[in-house]
C-alpha cells in the first residue's frame, strides 16, 4: 500500500526535510487558519499587521493575551503527529524540520532541529536592542496591569516574537529553509494549505532540484500531479503509522 511505499522512501532518502503547518496542531486544540471556524472565521488578519502593533502596543497586547487565552486554552499538548515526527527525527530519519507555526509544539515533543520561519509565540523580542525572552513573565505582566511589557535590558518596547503581516521573515531561517529544500531528497508537507509564501513555493523548491514529495494534508495542497504520496488524510492517523512502518525491522 502506499504508506509502505512512503515509509521505503523515506527509509531510503538521504536527506528527509519536513515542512509543518497549522494542520500539525488542530488535533491539540489550535485552529488552523483557513479551515471552517478557523482562525480567520474569528480575527480580522488586520489585528496580526504590524502597523497595528506600532499603532497601539498596549492594545494589541491586550488583545494578543485574550486571543491566546481563547485560542489555546489551558492545556496545549503536542499530539501524536508531533510525536510521530520527533520520533522519526530520533530514529534518524528526518534531518530538519521547517514550521510555521509559532506553537513550540514541535520543540515541547521532543523535537531538535526546528526551522521557525514564522517565529515563535513562547518567546518576546525587544523592538530596540532585539534581545529575546521567554514570554510567559511579560504575558502576566499584561495580564495583571494591562501595560506594554518592556525589555529588562533596554526598556524598548518588547512585541511577540512572531511574524505580524508586514514584517519581513527572519532571515536566517529563510536561508536555511531554502537550502534545506534544495538538499532534500524527500520532502514530507504535513499540514499546510501551501498559500502563504516562502513556505508555499518550497515543496516545488525541493522538486526541481531532484526531491520526492508527500503530502498529507487534509486537502488539496495544489502539489496533486506532483507528490509521488499524496494522503488526503488525518495527520494523528497517517504519521504514527508512517512512523511505525519506517523503524519496523
Ligand atoms: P492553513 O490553515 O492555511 O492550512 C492548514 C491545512 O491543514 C489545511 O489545508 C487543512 O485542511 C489541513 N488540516 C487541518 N487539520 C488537519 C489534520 N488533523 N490532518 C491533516 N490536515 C489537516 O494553515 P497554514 O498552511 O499553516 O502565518 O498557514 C500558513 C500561514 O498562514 C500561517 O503560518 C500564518 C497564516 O498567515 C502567519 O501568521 C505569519
Ligand atoms: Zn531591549
Amino acid at each position: 500500500r502506499e504508506l509502505r511505499f512512503a515509509a521505503d522512501a523515506i527509509r531510503d532518502a538521504g536527506t528527509v526535510v519536513a515542512l509543518t503547518g497549522a494542520g500539525v496542531s488542530t488535533a491539540s486544540g489550535i485552529p488552523d487558519f483557513r479551515s471552517e471556524g478557523g482562525i480567520w472565521d474569528r480575527y480580522d488578519p488586520m489585528d496580526f499587521h504590524v502597523s497595528r502593533f506600532e499603532a497601539d502596543p498596549e492594545g494589541f497586547w491586550t488583545e494578543r493575551v485574550a486571543m491566546v487565552e481563547e485560542v489555546y486554552g489551558a492545556d496545549v499538548e503536542p499530539n501524536p503527529a508531533h510525536e510521530a515526527l520527533a520520533g522519526l527525527e530520533r530514529d534518524g530519519h528526518l534531518d530538519a524540520l521547517i514550521t510555521q507555526n509559532v506553537d513550540g509544539l514541535h520543540q515541547r515533543a521532543g523535537h531538535e532541529e526546528v526551522v521557525e520561519i514564522h517565529g515563535n509565540g513562547d518567546r518576546v523580542v525587544c523592538r530596540d536592542c532585539r534581545s529575546r525572552y521567554d514570554a510567559t513573565p511579560f504575558y502576566d505582566t499584561v495580564r495583571e496591569s494591562g501595560e506594554t511589557p518592556r525589555c529588562p535590558e533596554c526598556d524598548g518596547v518588547l512585541k511577540p516574537d512572531v511574524v505580524l503581516f508586514g514584517e519581513s521573515l527572519p532571515e536566517h531561517a529563510v536561508f536555511q529553509s531554502h537550502s534545506l529544500a534544495e538538499r532534500a531528497d524527500l520532502f514530507l508537507v504535513v499540514g499546510s494549505s501551501l498559500t502563504v509564501e516562502p513556505a508555499a513555493s518550497l515543496p516545488r523548491r525541493a522538486a526541481d532540484t531532484g526531491a520526492t514529495l508527500a503530502v498529507v494534508n487534509l486537502e488539496d495542497t495544489g502539489l496533486t500531479g506532483r507528490a509521488a504520496y499524496d494522503f488526503r488524510a488525518d495527520v494523528t492517523d497517517v504519521l504514527p503509522r508512517l512512523h511505525g512502518r519506517v523503524v519496523e525491522d
